[in-house]
């Protein structure tokens, strides 16, 4: 069977990117990797995308007169390599409300906090400010409103004595970069739909869009 073309949006570092394309050199990896996109040009992940031997393009936000525009211009890139789902992955653009409703139920992101705890940015430092024991990651499918689409599966973490937002960060994407491409390989396999803004995986052990991770 045809394997699912996922497009990645990234801005920086792109670990998660990492451990997507990893992932996705399995061979019974059911989703391939078709193409990364940065809005910036000097985004780390680039050149890790470029080794793997992955398409990459840059389409720089600086010069577009508007968001919209911006976004409709990637979102022909990712047309254009066949992509069926958008993976955010540290992409540090608002997107107008005309991206997610045209990619509605096919943009999933990855984000630093137990959600709806801790949208935006500054996410760990938010963690550690409001003194919550537990926080972890959260992957969702996007809707317009930042940080608050349909969530799809959650990895938990502690939060230690003396965490520092580097620590708690370390902790945090030690999960990010198993629950990532854990869903994405769901969605591939058709196991994810969502019914008035809940998800259901269907065919899954009880508990596996949850996964808890007490080493420090
Ligand atoms: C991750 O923490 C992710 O949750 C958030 O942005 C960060 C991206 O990190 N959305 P990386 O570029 O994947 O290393």
């Amino acid at each position: 069977m045809a394997k699912l073309k996922v497009g990645i949006l990234i801005s920086g570092r792109g670990s998660n990117m990492a451990a997507l394309i990893q992932a996705a050199q399995a061979a019974d990896y059911p989703a391939e990797i078709a193409c990364v996109v940065s809005n910036r040009e000097d985004a780390g992940g680039l050149e890790a995308a470029r080794k793997a031997g992955v398409p990459t393009t840059v389409i720089s936000h600086r010069g577009y007169p508007d968001r919209e525009t911006f976004d409709r211009d990637v979102s022909a890139s990712l047309e254009k390599h066949g992509v069926g789902l958008v993976a955010l992955a540290g992409f540090m653009r608002i997107q107008s409300a005309w991206f997610p409703e045209h990619w509605a139920g096919r943009q999933i992101n990855i984000h630093p906090s137990l959600l709806p705890a801790f949208p935006g940015l500054h996410v760990q430092r938010q963690a550690l400010d409001a003194g919550v024991r537990l926080s972890g990651c959260t992957v969702h499918f996007v809707t317009p409103t930042l940080d608050s689409g349909p969530i799809i599966a959650q990895a938990a973490v502690p939060v230690l004595p003396g965490d520092t937002v580097e620590t708690l960060s370390v902790r945090i994407q030690r999960q990010e970069h198993r629950l990532y491409p854990l869903v994405v390989r769901w969605f591939a396999e058709g196991r994810i739909s969502i019914a008035d803004g809940q998800v259901t995986v269907r065919d899954i052990p009880p508990g596996a869009a949850l996964l808890f991770s007490p080493e420090p």
